[in-house]
């Protein structure tokens, strides 16, 4: 069994394993090197023999409990058949959904599309380096995803007034994205991916009283299909306000916090398995700062089983020098 395993199945507080949100990205130089040529970021996630090598730069630096595949969220709008464009300094533009179109895509179109991630993971996998390690294989979760497809890029603080006018098209989308979900994870998984995480970056922006709606009940659609393969899902609601009602209704194997959350309450008020926290602005401090903070975080969850991790991805501008000493902090942390 992995440390990420021993916290997960056993509840284990003795071991503390680690690993990073977008670990593999544009804080290391080695990732910059190879985007610096590869202009198309897609293009770049579908490439298996980059993007599993990509996946693997962060673990041949650090000591990490985990890779996570280089990929992307939006890799399934764009197996549905929604372009997808990554701009520098925007982020992602995605071209305006047509329904009519989309309906007609099928589980054979949509594997021919994206399947290269999937051989990314069987490469990952069955690297030795990830030997009593663990293969992350994640997707985004349905109101994420909604939220992208129908606005198109990130949306701002809040979503625009007319975002919801078109129920049935709403509807529609998250019954497609459901299924396709389900598919994409099936083959990360047959593939050699043995935790789930599902990101839902904007849950944030719901009020409470669609939450039953747009995240309980689509996200617990899919935490009980990867239960059912026997394999640990991963939660990250994303600035919800309230991880305990979420825990309570979605129950998933791990729940990921974000750094707005107060780490000593939380230890209080939830009983499975905790990942993350702390704020990635952290690691553009100092070193005396970043040992502090971790350790701090170490303290509070010393006797809950916690999984080392940030509480959103690592920032570009991050030193990896601050990844290796929080890495380090975590590991000779008794
Ligand atoms: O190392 C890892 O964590 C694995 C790879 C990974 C990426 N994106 C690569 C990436 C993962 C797990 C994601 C998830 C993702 N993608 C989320 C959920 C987590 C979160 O950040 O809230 C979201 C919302 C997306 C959509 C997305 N992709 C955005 C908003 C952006 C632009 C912002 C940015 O960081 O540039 C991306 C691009 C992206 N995805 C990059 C990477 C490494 C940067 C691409 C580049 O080099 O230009």
């Amino acid at each position: 069994m992995t440390p990420i395993e021993k916290v997960i199945r056993k509840n284990d507080t003795n071991v503390n394993p680690i690993w990073i949100m977008r670990q593999a990205g544009r804080y290391l130089p080695e990732f910059r090197e190879i985007r610096s040529k590869n202009n198309d970021f897609i293009k770049l996630c579908l490439n298996e023999n980059l993007s599993s090598e990509i996946t693997l730069q962060p673990l041949k630096r650090f000591n990490l409990d985990a890779a996570i595949i280089f990929s992307d969220i939006l890799i399934l709008p764009y197996g549905l058949g929604q372009k997808v464009k990554f701009e520098k300094n925007f982020g992602p533009k995605l071209d305006k959904l047509n329904l009519n179109e989309m309906v007609k895509v099928d589980e054979i179109d949509f594997i021919e599309r994206v399947h290269r991630v999937y051989k990314a993971i069987n490469k990952v996998s069955s690297n030795i380096i990830l030997k009593e390690k663990n293969t992350i294989g994640f997707v985004g979760a349905p109101w994420t995803l909604l939220v992208y497809m129908i606005n198109q890029q990130s949306p701002k603080k809040e979503l625009k007034k007319d975002f919801f006018k078109d129920n049935f098209l709403i509807n529609r989308i998250l019954q497609i994205i459901e299924k396709f979900l389900k598919i994409h994870i099936k083959h990360q998984i047959d593939n050699g991916a043995n935790i789930i995480q599902i990101f839902d970056s904007w849950a944030g922006l719901l009020n409470e009283k669609d939450l039953p709606n747009y995240i309980y009940t689509p996200t617990l659609n899919l935490v009980n299909y990867v239960k059912s393969l026997n394999i640990p899902v991963v939660c990250f609601p994303r600035e919800i306000k309230n991880y305990k009602e979420f825990c309570e209704i979605v129950n998933p194997d791990v729940i990921n916090i974000d750094y707005n959350v107060d780490p000593k309450e939380i230890v209080k008020n939830i009983k499975i398995p905790i990942q993350g926290g702390l704020d990635p602005k952290i690691l553009l401090t100092d070193i005396n700062n970043v040992k502090k903070e971790t350790t701090r975080y170490l303290e509070i969850f010393k006797d809950h089983p916690y999984i080392f991790n940030l509480g959103h991805g690592v920032l570009p501008e991050t030193n990896p020098e601050m990844v290796k000493n929080l890495v380090q902090t975590v590991k000779e942390y008794k």
